[in-house]
């Protein structure tokens, strides 16, 4: 089971130093994987909790001002980084084509990429959201080998249940897994979008699911640790 946070833009400096302490006594058997703010990369002593980071640049290294490179986060322990999540979609505009130059650099530094996808409201609305998935993998995955695609890891955030509260039922959790658990057996598959204490154990039933991926849930390490005993039972 994979447990992915995803601290986004969140926590100041000390605010930070204290939530470390906390999650650092969670007991957790699973694989958990921290991404904070590049910020505090280098500031994390959390024993068994690996590091992931929320973007890479698309640039090797070099005269690229305020980009971060793959091969520097790697010197900095890294071993999985976000890439394509909604939030940089909208708000960064990055395209297909962006996305892949950042999974070669994280491939090629051997690092993990947690690849985002997830429809919107509209197109479960109207039933398309495999055929809406289905585009967005074949762009951006055109260019990797089937070798390469099962070194992924694939969060499915459908758009609509992003920090609003609302979650797919059982039945569209299974049917988009077992989707693509058929489309690529070797890659693991997680799910992100309002998870909570309240909702985890009917998650969890969704057989398919390799692990979540826990945005607002990530910074509230009490909470978190109550959800990680529901997963690990
Ligand atoms: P959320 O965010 O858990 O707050 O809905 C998840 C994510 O954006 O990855």
């Amino acid at each position: 089971m994979l447990i992915v946070l995803n601290n986004k833009c969140h926590f100041k400096k000390g605010e930070f130093l204290d939530y470390q302490k906390e999650l650092s006594k969670i007991d957790c058997k699973s694989k958990m994987i921290l991404c904070p703010s590049f910020l505090y990369l280098t500031d994390i002593t959390l024993g068994n909790i690996s590091l992931g980071s929320q973007d890479v640049s698309i640039y090797k290294e070099g005269a690229y001002t305020g980009d971060v490179a793959a091969v520097q986060l790697k010197s900095c322990h890294v071993s999985y980084t976000l890439v394509g999540h909604c939030e940089r979609r909208k708000y960064h505009q990055e395209t297909p084509d962006i996305l892949q130059k950042k999974i070669r650099n994280l491939l090629d530094n051997d690092i993990i990429p947690i690849l985002c996808i997830g429809e919107e409201k509209l197109s479960r609305e109207k039933n398309q959201q495999l055929l809406s998935l289905s585009n967005d993998l074949d762009q951006v995955l055109s260019p990797f080998s089937k070798e390469e695609i099962a070194r992924l890891v694939i969060a499915y955030e459908p758009i609509w249940a992003i920090g609003t509260g609302d979650t797919p039922t059982i039945e569209e959790l299974d049917e988009v897994f077992s989707w693509l658990k058929e489309k690529y057996s070797q890659t693991k598959t997680i799910y992100g979008g309002s998870v909570t204490l309240e909702n985890i154990t009917s998650l969890k039933t969704v057989s398919k699911i390799d692990g979540f991926l826990l945005g607002s849930l990530s910074l509230e390490p009490r909470t978190l640790q109550k959800v990680v005993k529901i997963l690990e039972n």
